[in-house]
């Protein structure tokens, strides 16, 4: 980003018939035009210029760059230094004597929406997108959005745009625009002419803050029932009550005490660890796709056609990824039965999504003649990636690996999407070791947004790079991880699942520990989610893996006995919890407790009462642990790339940042005492399960935080 504001902000005088001149003041600070302190100083700067030369009747507030404004600068936010503030700079444009009308000749978010909502006039075209995002970033609209969007737009609007965050199209927006054209082409000359009139109708001023809420549009009833209806989404979350308050302000104070109470609401918000972290969230997002294995001058190669052998859980979510993007995509079934059944999936999904409005029947037919099926590796002689998604078995992998060898052109790269196998030793059953990668994609593969890109020991950086940008065209937010059992995602999770058995064993009642979690933020708990997921997935994992866990005779021995009784999880109607015929909702089992009772007792384990606190701590502290230890070994690159994993893979909470950005909040101290306690208090168990990642401990003692590495 540039620092000097000569830079950061353009001038230009244009010569009106009239004989008078239009200042133009365009942002010029890419890549999204933030208003950082140079873009301030240069608009102070310019519009005092402007103000101070008679001949300058108007002036424009634009951009040449692809944005107007992505808002305030966030990577400033750290610092504290605010100077000068927005606020200010909006205080000299809404006061200026002479008017100032924003052409928004691209998308304007946060700060930069502010800015054009502070100016007399605002023009844009119909498909650009405006919003306040800034409740993403644990904050609200501080530069008047608050009290100016509600002026203009109604406060019903206002308050949906400003506690969602989402973007909307100008022309779905009433009352802030004063122009909206058609053609994005036409913008500027129908600007100019905008402002010409504005001019000849004698130049007026029109300040957004002397507009009067009408109060009986914004009721107390209103924001009641707006509450209600946020309620679900906004749990755990701090802006949204703080954003909802200030738009109340909007209506109940005069413009300048609103704009104060938006001021004090916006620092609670900027001091609130929830801001910290979805901040953090915010950058971390954006760092997974700085990696170190390719640079610039990497080439890409071209992804046209895709293939997927199995069309199977995964195969079909992997296929349609593709699809929507406009990719032609092959699917590959040993059998016709299996083929069939796959693509008939596809297609319900596709439906199902047309009956939700998402799609359009045109869009369905679109997407569907996109994939084609076949049972004859012949017909992916021509693709350009090929992703595999057979069962979990490696003699199956290889096997397939082995054709694709074969058949694929040579430099097709040929990926897997394993969750566990070795990629490595998949890898080694091609010539072409540096064309194999993983694509590590979640259930369900087209809706979870997060894809683990993972490296072989021989992936070429050509190849990794390929990937890591194809990410981008599906919508996945792509992390490069490593080799080793479950990867990042997965392997971490496995202490997850262990500690709530054995929680269970100790006398916790699965809604209890499900509560504690779901309260945490998670969307559910340990049992929930492993009742959902299918209680049979672990147990196969966990039958490939018994070398792991022969030490621990209590290792998931609930759900290892569950399981054999057939209580798989809510497709049987029974799992951890009952289930009532055609309901997904959980029903406590005294005959699951009492199991729990008699392998305690068979196994010595003493059951007790357990504290709310030492659930959360003995569910995700291990969690954290196992992140240290990833670190420790390079198959996590940076401990943010672990919380886009946790965020995008498994719910955690966004307002707690990820499992990392949680642990360097709380102290990696206080994770690093309460292991060394949980080891010394659980006996032989804890001497195993409980001992601190070197790393945890080194930091600790240093007092650092994994983002410092
Ligand atoms: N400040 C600082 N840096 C920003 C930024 C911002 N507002 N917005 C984006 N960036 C950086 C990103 O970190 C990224 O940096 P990198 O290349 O080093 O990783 C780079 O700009 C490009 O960003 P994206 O990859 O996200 O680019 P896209 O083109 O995909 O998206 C965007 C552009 C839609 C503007 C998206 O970046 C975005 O949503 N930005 C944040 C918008 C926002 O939340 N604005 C509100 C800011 S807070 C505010 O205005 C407070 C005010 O009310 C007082
Ligand atoms: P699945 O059993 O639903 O589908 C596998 C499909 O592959 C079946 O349709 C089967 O007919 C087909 N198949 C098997 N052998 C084949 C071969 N030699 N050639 C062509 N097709 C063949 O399994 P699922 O769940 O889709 O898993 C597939 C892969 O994805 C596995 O490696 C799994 O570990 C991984 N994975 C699974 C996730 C999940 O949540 N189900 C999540 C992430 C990865």
């Amino acid at each position: 980003m540039k620092q000097n504001s000569m830079e950061a902000v353009d001038y230009e005088l244009q010569k009106q018939s009239d004989g008078s001149q239009l200042a133009l003041v365009f942002m010029q600070n890419p890549p999204v035009n933030a208003l950082s302190k140079a873009v301030r100083i240069g608009l102070i700067a310019n519009i005092k210029q402007a103000l101070a030369d008679e001949s300058v009747k108007a002036i424009v507030i634009s951009s040449k760059q692809s944005l107007f404004s992505g808002g305030a600068d966030i990577s400033e936010f750290a610092s504290g230094d605010f100077e000068p503030p927005l606020p200010a700079v909006l205080d000299l444009i809404e006061n200026a004597a002479k008017p100032i009308i924003a052409v928004l000749n691209g998308p304007a978010f946060g700060g930069g929406l502010e800015v054009a909502l502070a100016c007399h006039y605002r023009v844009t075209f119909a498909a650009n997108k405006v919003g306040l995002p800034e409740v993403n970033l644990g904050i609200l609209p501080g530069a008047g959005g608050t009290q100016r969007l509600p002026r203009l737009a109604g406060v019903a609007q206002a308050l949906d745009m400003i506690v969602s965050g989402r973007p909307v199209a100008a022309s779905k927006l009433s009352g802030v625009f004063d122009l909206v054209v058609a053609d994005p082409a036409q913008l500027f000359s129908e600007s100019l002419t905008f402002c010409q009139k504005v001019v000849a109708e004698g130049a007026v001023v029109r300040r957004t803050c002397d507009i009067t809420i009408d109060a009986s549009t914004a009721h107390a009833e209103l924001f009641a029932q707006f509450r209600l209806s946020i309620a679900k989404q906004a749990r755990g979350f701090f802006a949204p009550e703080r954003c909802i308050q200030a738009v109340e302000a909007s209506v109940a104070l005069p413009f300048v005490q609103g704009l104060q109470r938006e001021g004090e609401l916006f620092l609670e918000c900027m001091q609130s660890k929830e801001a910290r972290a979805q901040q953090h969230f915010f950058f971390a997002e954006r760092a997974a796709s700085h990696v170190k294995d390719y640079d610039k001058t990497t080439p890409v190669r071209d992804i046209q056609k895709v293939g997927i052998i199995g069309a199977g859980t995964m195969g079909g979510g992997i296929a349609m990824n593709f699809a929507n993007a406009g990719l032609p995509v092959t699917v590959l079934e040993l059998k016709q039965e299996a083929l069939d059944k796959g693509l008939a999936l596809i297609r319900r999904n596709y439906e199902s999504s047309a009956k939700k409005g998402k799609l359009t029947a045109a869009q369905v037919e679109q997407r569907m003649a996109l994939l084609q099926g076949t049972t004859d590796y012949a017909n992916l002689a021509d693709v350009d990636l090929v992703i595999e998604a057979v069962f979990e078995k490696m003699e199956v992998k290889h096997e397939v690996f082995k054709t694709l060898d074969k058949v694929c052109k040579p430099g097709a790269i040929l990926a897997s999407n394993t969750s566990t196998l070795d990629l490595n030793e998949i890898a080694s059953a091609t010539k072409r070791p540096q064309d194999v990668i993983g694509m590590h994609f979640f259930s369900p593969a087209n809706v979870m947004k997060l894809l683990e890109v993972v490296k072989g020991e021989h992936s070429s950086p050509e190849v990794i790079k390929t990937v890591m940008q194809l990410a981008k065209k599906i919508n996945k937010v792509a992390v490069l991880v490593g080799v080793c059992f479950g990867f990042v995602g997965n392997r971490m999770i496995e202490s997850y699942g262990r500690e709530a058995n054995r929680l269970m064993l100790e006398g916790v009642k699965p809604e209890q520990l499900d509560q504690v979690i779901y309260d945490f933020g998670l969307p559910m708990g340990p049992f929930t989610m492993g009742d959902m997921a299918g209680q049979d997935i672990g147990y196969f994992v966990r039958q490939s893996r018994q070398e792991f866990i022969q030490h621990d005779p209590s290792y998931c021995i609930l759900a290892d006995k569950l399981v054999e009784q057939g209580r798989v999880g809510l497709k049987a109607g029974k799992g951890v919890y009952l289930y009532a015929q055609g309901s997904r909702t959980p029903i406590p089992d005294p005959e699951v407790l009492e199991l729990a009772k008699q392998e305690a007792q068979r196994l010595g384990i003493k059951q007790r009462e357990i504290s709310d606190q030492e659930m959360l701590e003995r569910i995700i502290f291990p969690l954290i642990n196992e992140g240290a230890l990833i670190l420790e070994e390079g198959i996590a690159a940076k401990s943010s790339d672990i919380d886009v994993i946790y965020v995008y893979g498994y719910g955690f909470p966004v307002y707690r940042g990820g499992p990392m950005q949680y642990a360097d909040e709380i102290g990696l101290k206080t994770i690093y005492d309460a292991m060394c306690k949980y080891r010394d208090e659980l006996g032989e168990y804890g001497q195993h399960w409980f001992q601190p990642a070197p790393l945890l401990k080194k930091l600790a003692a240093q007092g650092k935080r994994f983002a410092d590495l």
